[in-house]
């Protein structure tokens, strides 16, 4: 299996594709992706978005905000279900660095992926916080 790992302009994806990667993955009970509008401005106004195709198709999705230059905050990432577990999010999350080396990336870690980030070389921080809307 060849997968493609890239960066991708948010404006340039299939939002129908980005939401079927939503779902797929699980990541979809945790976003609002009953509400298009917002998934399509989340996608669109992405400014670091990797994705992992598998013969063209999306497997896989890095949707970050970042500088560029100090933070890339990492927001989204998931893998289809069939695909996980073989390494796509680890290279997800290198592609990520590597568009933006001089960053670091923080994230806040959905429940199911806790024990992920650890094994993939992130540090735990005692003092995030977060102000709803
Ligand atoms: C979390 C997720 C992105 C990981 O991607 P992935 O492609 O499955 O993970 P990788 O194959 O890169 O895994 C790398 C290592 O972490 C382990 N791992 C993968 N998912 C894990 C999890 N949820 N918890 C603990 N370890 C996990 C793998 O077994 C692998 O271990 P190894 O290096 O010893 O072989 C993917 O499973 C996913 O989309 N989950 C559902 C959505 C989600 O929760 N996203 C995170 C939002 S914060």
């Amino acid at each position: 299996m060849t997968w493609t790992i890239e960066r991708e302009h948010g404006t340039d994806l299939d939002l129908e594709e980005v939401l079927r990667v939503y779902r797929d993955s699980g990541l979809g009970e945790r976003r609002p992706i009953e509400e298009t509008e917002r998934m399509a401005a989340m996608v669109r106004n992405a400014n670091l978005i990797v994705t992992c195709r598998v013969d063209g198709e999306l497997v896989g999705i890095a949707r970050s905000v970042s500088d560029f230059s100090y933070v890339t905050y990492l927001s989204d990432i998931a893998v289809v279900r069939s695909h996980q577990r073989s390494g796509i999010g680890r290279r997800l999350i290198e592609a990520t660095r590597r568009e933006a080396p001089q960053a670091k990336i923080v994230l806040l870690a959905a429940p199911a992926a806790r024990e992920y980030y650890p094994r993939i070389g992130f540090a735990p921080h005692d003092s995030a916080w977060v102000l709803n809307p």
